[in-house]
């Protein structure tokens, strides 16, 4: 997309997220990963030393659900959104090396009985990091394979215990104009909102993310902690959480806030609505050039996720 305005962001590239590779899966992958690297060059044994760029060893011969092949560290962590450093792909990691992901606090708030800030390693501290194969699809219609390293957002649900009266959950990314230069400018109104639905929060599938590629994150994909919803368009997977709010009503979120009639809160993946300006039914699957990967309904996750939306009007609630 050459767009530039800020209206047309999250619009022909969006990515969907593809498929979650369960532990089992991912066990079973994990040795065949071992049985690569045996064979390996040398030049990529070890993981995130030698040649990052490259599919790190550990992971090599690993697949998505979907026998898909996974994105290279080069695509995922160089192609980036996250206006908060600019509006280009290549913006996020050229301009967020200044970025200071640690000390971390996250605020807990609203509908919850143990509201507070929390440090990041607390958060973490009893949670086990997993490393799941999604498919990202973004709004604007590229897509890549990524192996996301988090944990389950419910976790951090339930230890926090929502009231009855939490209905929907919001999270803000941080506003830090200083180390952030997209923010400098009114490219978006800052800070970044998104918002889930409870039980969406609560499902499985959704993971709070600390890294790519059994690493941690690199700042242009949102550490030191970001969403992942791997049903959704990319722009649910609001980054660099500092701020998650227990609500009754339902949040505006960004995109909804800059363009309401092309976005709308669920931003469900789906082929058979389009955007206001592009179709949905494919998409182009990093690094190619072209369009000729359909795209799957709910990102291909449907028999997991689409009874939340049973009675729904998929079209309406966009
Ligand atoms: N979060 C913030 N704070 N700012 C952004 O601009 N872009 C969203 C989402 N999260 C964005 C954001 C969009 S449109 C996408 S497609 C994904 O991040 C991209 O995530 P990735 O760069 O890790 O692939």
């Amino acid at each position: 997309m050459i767009i530039r305005r800020p209206t047309d962001i999250a619009s022909s590239e969006i990515t969907p997220e593809s498929v979650y590779l369960n532990r089992r899966t991912f066990i079973a992958a994990a040795g065949v990963g071992a049985a690569a690297l045996a064979a390996a060059p040398a030049g990529l044994r070890a993981l995130g030393s030698d040649d990052p760029q490259e599919v790190p060893a550990r992971f090599q011969g690993m697949r998505s659900e979907l026998n898909e092949s996974l994105n290279s560290y080069r695509d995922i962590t160089a192609y980036n959104n996250f206006y908060e450093f600019g509006t280009g792909k290549g913006d996020p990691s050229d301009n967020a090396g200044d970025f200071k992901p640690r000390p971390w606090t996250v605020s807990i708030s609203g509908e919850v009985n143990k509201p507070g800030d929390y440090q990041l390693e607390d958060i973490l501290a009893p949670v086990t990091l997993e490393d799941r194969v999604y498919r990202l699809r973004c709004v604007e219609a590229w897509s890549m394979v990524i192996p996301w390293r988090g944990f389950p957002l419910y976790e951090l649900i339930n230890r926090v215990e929502p009231t009855g009266n939490a209905k929907f959950v919001e999270f803000r990314t941080i506003v830090r104009p200083e180390e952030m230069p997209g923010q400098r400018a009114a490219i978006l109104r800052w800070p970044y909102v998104e918002g889930l639905r409870m039980d969406e929060a609560l499902h499985p599938l959704t993971l709070m993310v600390t890294g790519v590629y059994g690493m941690d994150a690199p700042n242009q994909n949102g550490a030191p902690l970001r969403l992942i919803v791997p049903w959704k368009y990319g722009f649910k997977g609001v980054k660099s959480i500092v701020s998650i709010r227990f609500v009754e009503e339902m949040p505006l979120n960004t995109w909804q806030q800059e363009n309401s009639f092309e976005y709308g809160f669920y931003a469900n993946v789906n082929p058979e609505v389009d955007h206001p300006r592009w179709s949905q039914a494919r998409e182009r699957r990093l690094p190619t050039l072209f369009q000729n990967h359909p795209t799957l309904m709910f990102n291909g996750y449907a028999d997991q996720v689409a009874h939340m939306y049973a009675g729904m009007d998929l079209e309406r609630w966009k």
